[in-house]
């Protein structure tokens, strides 16, 4: 089914990528995905667990993989519009698959707990992913001559994801540094996170990757963006009510204005 590049295998992928978005969008009232401590698989006959650390880096490599591979496929790679969106990928995902879990900080003895399951749902997730925005970026999309960097929808896009990004950048550090950098056993596991935009939310991160991938979604202007997007939101919006009822029920002291992820709304 050609309906989108006119390339048939393409669109046909994308038509399957957004009806597994809406599967896991659908699954996430059922049950939040099994990775971190609070949410990480319990007990003994669950299936393969890690480290979150290994976990996190097993499970995001191929965003560092696949899209630099199909981008060099494309004619247009060495267009300076790709390059920049290139650009882009490469510090986004060298910061989820490399920098965050080397920072992260692991309590001594804290079982593995990482579904293996989960792996295999990011890699499908990030191989989609990746060949979509790749291949639009560098064979099929016609728009990003010179003149892109001055259309309103690349500048608006790059002002959101640059705003979602240091959101989540700068809510990560808050969170990584609840615990100390080598905790004591006995060091209580979990905080209450307070300032940045914790004051408003439970999850800026969240709020912060979202808008990231919302940003990226109008700067490309590409359905293969949307598709990260609905996956993002899918995931992480269902994620931060968990959190926030996790919170609300672990700490009687828990800030009662906060919302979970959308200031004043949600
Ligand atoms: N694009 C996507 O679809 C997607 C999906 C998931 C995550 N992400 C991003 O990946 C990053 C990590 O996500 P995550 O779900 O693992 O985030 P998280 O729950 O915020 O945890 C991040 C780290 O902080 C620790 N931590 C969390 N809350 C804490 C507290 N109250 N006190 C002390 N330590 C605390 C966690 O420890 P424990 O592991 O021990 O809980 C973990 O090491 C975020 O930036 C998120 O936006 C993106």
């Amino acid at each position: 089914m050609a309906w989108y590049t006119g390339n048939a295998l393409y669109d046909t992928l994308l038509l399957i990528g957004f009806a597994y978005a809406l599967l896991v969008f659908a699954a996430s009232f059922v049950g939040t995905a099994a990775y971190g401590g609070r949410f990480g698989l319990k007990g003994k006959k669950q299936g393969i667990k890690l480290g979150s650390r290994m976990g996190w880096i097993i499970m995001e490599l191929p965003g560092l993989m696949v899209f630099p591979v199909v981008y060099f496929m494309g004619t247009n790679a060495y267009e300076a519009v790709p390059l920049f969106f290139l650009a882009v990928w490469m510090m986004h995902y060298s910061n989820r698959a490399l920098i965050t879990p080397m920072l992260m900080r692991v309590q001594p003895g804290t079982p593995a707990s990482f579904s293996f399951n989960v792996i295999i749902a990011g890699w499908i997730t990030l191989f989609l992913h990746g060949y979509f925005n790749a291949a639009y970026l560098t064979e099929y999309g016609d728009q990003y001559t010179l003149d892109w960097f001055s259309d309103p929808r690349f500048v608006l896009g790059l002002i959101v994801y640059a705003t979602g990004f240091g959101l989540n950048i700068h809510s990560d550090h808050i969170l990584r540094n609840l615990r100390s950098k080598t905790p004591a056993p006995n060091e209580p596991r979990y905080k209450i996170p307070f300032g940045g935009v914790f004051r408003w939310v439970t999850c800026p991160q969240y709020l912060g990757e979202i808008l990231s991938f919302t940003g990226f979604a109008i700067m490309t202007w590409n359905l293969g963006a949307v598709f990260v997007l609905a996956m993002t939101a899918g995931n992480l919006i269902p994620r931060a009510l968990y959190t926030h009822r996790w919170f609300r029920k672990n700490f009687d002291e828990y800030p009662p204005e906060r919302k979970a992820i959308f200031p004043k709304l949600l």
